[in-house]
């Protein structure tokens, strides 16, 4: 029997303005937020399509109703995302191109690859999730507690709901493809598609997102747009366009958590991965137990002030 528990989750986004700079003293953290924000759109879409086709494949019960869980999770996720993009269109109308582009390169996938090629890529993509949310989360204080408390809301249920159904998608894509040769030959291919669709979410930030309000050029977070940059900049008959200041996202956080989430994310490509092995971020546990004891999850540092 699953242990997953689907949580429905709302964040006023419609309430007042959300700044596409929701962490002021991050720029370049906020924009890769709101791209991770477009991407849980298509991606999420993607699974429901993938797991609709993949459950008359699936014959043991039990990965039957793991799959079931997972997709309703993963739906929750999709719903409350696209009420964050809502909010970011409201204000930046453009972007509405921008996440149409992001959900057009799922949809492809889902008409032009076989359910087994999306079992890989689910699998693959979710088995990262957990290094890197760690550092993320184990470093809340720097990344979501300065921000507007909706988005950092959301983003800490998603990230600590992601870590709860770390074995999900590999438990799947083992039920029905089974073959770790595969979704190892795979994953060049599907790292490649989630880096051209976060590049495609980052070019319509540079586009419709005013630099006085984004605040970095979004593009930064590619290390060879970053050299591109400098070198455009130093010779200035490559007529460089100026799109803002590259800071990084996680500069600022301890180079060994770093090293640690980037060992985590090669050890999850690789055969025999069990995600149920790997190490958690304290801050799951406090969420789950907040959660249990009723406290109000969706404005994770302001409710602080009135929590028992
Ligand atoms: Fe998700
Ligand atoms: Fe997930």
């Amino acid at each position: 029997m699953t242990d997953l528990q689907v949580r429905k989750m709302r964040f006023a986004f419609a309430d007042y303005d959300v700044p596409f700079l929701w962490n002021e003293e991050n720029p370049a953290f906020s924009s890769m937020a709101n791209a991770v924000s477009l991407l849980a759109i298509g991606f999420e879409k993607m699974i429901v399509n993938m797991i609709r086709e993949a459950m008359p494949l699936i014959t043991d019960p039990e990965v039957a109703e793991e799959a079931d869980a997972f997709v309703r999770q993963e739906g929750q996720h999709s719903t409350a995302h696209r009420q964050h993009a809502n909010a970011l269109i409201r204000r930046y109308p453009g972007l509405q191109e921008t996440l149409n582009e992001v959900i057009a390169e799922f949809d492809r996938l889902t008409v032009n690859t076989s359910v087994e090629y999306r079992l890989a890529y689910t699998a693959d993509l979710e088995a990262t999730f957990t290094p890197v949310f760690k550092l993320m989360l184990d470093n809340d204080a720097t990344l979501f507690r300065p921000g507007d408390d909706r988005v950092a809301s959301l983003f800490i249920w998603h990230f600590v709901e992601e870590v709860e159904h770390r074995s999900s998608a590999l438990i799947i894509f083992d039920s029905v493809v089974g073959s770790d040769v595969y979704r190892m030959r795979m994953a060049p291919s599907i790292f490649r598609h989630v880096l051209k669709v976060i590049r495609l979410a980052c070019v319509g930030f540079n586009k419709h997102v005013p630099l006085e309000e984004r605040k970095v050029d979004a593009l930064s977070m590619f290390a060879n747009y970053r050299r591109g940059q400098k070198l455009r900049k130093w010779l200035p008959f490559l007529h460089a366009e100026d799109n803002g200041p590259m800071p990084r996202a996680f500069d600022h956080l301890p180079l060994g958590e770093q090293l640690v989430a980037l060992a985590g994310i090669i050890r999850s490509q690789l055969p025999k991965h069990n995600p149920d092995h790997e190490k958690l971020p304290a801050l799951a546990d406090v969420w789950f137990e907040r959660y249990e004891a009723g406290y109000d999850v969706s404005h994770w540092y302001t409710a602080d002030a009135v929590a028992p």
